[in-house]
């Protein structure tokens, strides 16, 4: 899920990231790249799709405008030190961002970073998101993000979004429990929903 900054979150990577080149990788069949202006209408196909409505907690994506003021908040994220986060498109079509992946870098007294993706509905089912956050995990603990602190990488779910616990189960990530009435949600802005909490530490072994 992506929220905005707390009013209260340290700028985790300040002093390093500006100054440190943008961590782009490849895998097999994707890169994960720098988001750009241009992605605003992928931003917004994939934020429009009716199968990610109860799954995200974005406000509606009611114009271009909207994917805009996203997608300059996840461009600000590494120049910012708030955290970064790829794009990720396919191999042979690179412009086309397919999803995202990134760390919001809060916490740091934790050494603990929170991890949150996104997948278009249409490329849902192929392995990609296991395959972009293969590389994204290894990228924050082997130090790319500059940060050799971070011990634990954290993930919260909603328990009605079985494929995203599918997911981080089969990266090795354990559920630590239910985080009771945590964080207001887009569909019920008078109520605290529940979510899950999953963690993976820098020492656990990450599944084949
Ligand atoms: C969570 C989310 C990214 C998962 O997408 P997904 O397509 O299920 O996940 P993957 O890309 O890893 O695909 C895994 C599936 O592809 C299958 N697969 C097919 N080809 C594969 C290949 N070559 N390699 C690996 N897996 C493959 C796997 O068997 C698995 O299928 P299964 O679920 O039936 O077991 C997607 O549902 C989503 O974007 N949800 C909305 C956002 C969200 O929930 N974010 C979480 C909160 S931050």
């Amino acid at each position: 899920m992506i929220d905005a900054l707390p009013a209260n979150a340290l700028p985790f990577a300040s002093a390093l990231a500006g100054a440190e080149p943008f961590p782009s990788r490849a895998t097999p069949r994707l890169v994960l790249r720098e988001f750009e202006p241009d992605d605003v209408r992928a931003v917004w196909r994939i934020f429009r799709h009716e199968a990610m409505a109860p799954l995200h907690n974005l406000a509606p994506m009611g114009s271009l405008d909207d994917a805009k003021r996203l997608l300059d908040w996840r461009i600000g994220q590494w120049p910012r030190g708030y955290g970064v986060r790829w794009a990720i498109a396919l191999r042979e079509r690179p412009l086309d961002a397919i999803g995202s992946c990134g760390f919001d870098f809060h916490r740091r007294s934790h050494g603990a970073i929170e991890l949150s993706y996104d997948l278009d509905p249409a490329q849902w089912r192929h392995g990609y998101a296991r395959e972009a956050l293969r590389a994204a995990i290894a990228c924050a603990f082997d130090d790319s993000l500059g940060r050799p602190e971070v011990t634990r990488i954290e993930a919260l779910t909603r328990p009605v979004n079985p494929r995203s616990a599918h997911l981080l189960q089969a990266l090795g990530f354990q559920r630590e429990g239910l985080l009771r009435q945590f964080r207001l949600w887009r569909d019920t802005p008078d109520e605290r929903v529940d979510l899950e909490c999953w963690s993976l530490l820098r020492v656990d072994p990450i599944p084949s």
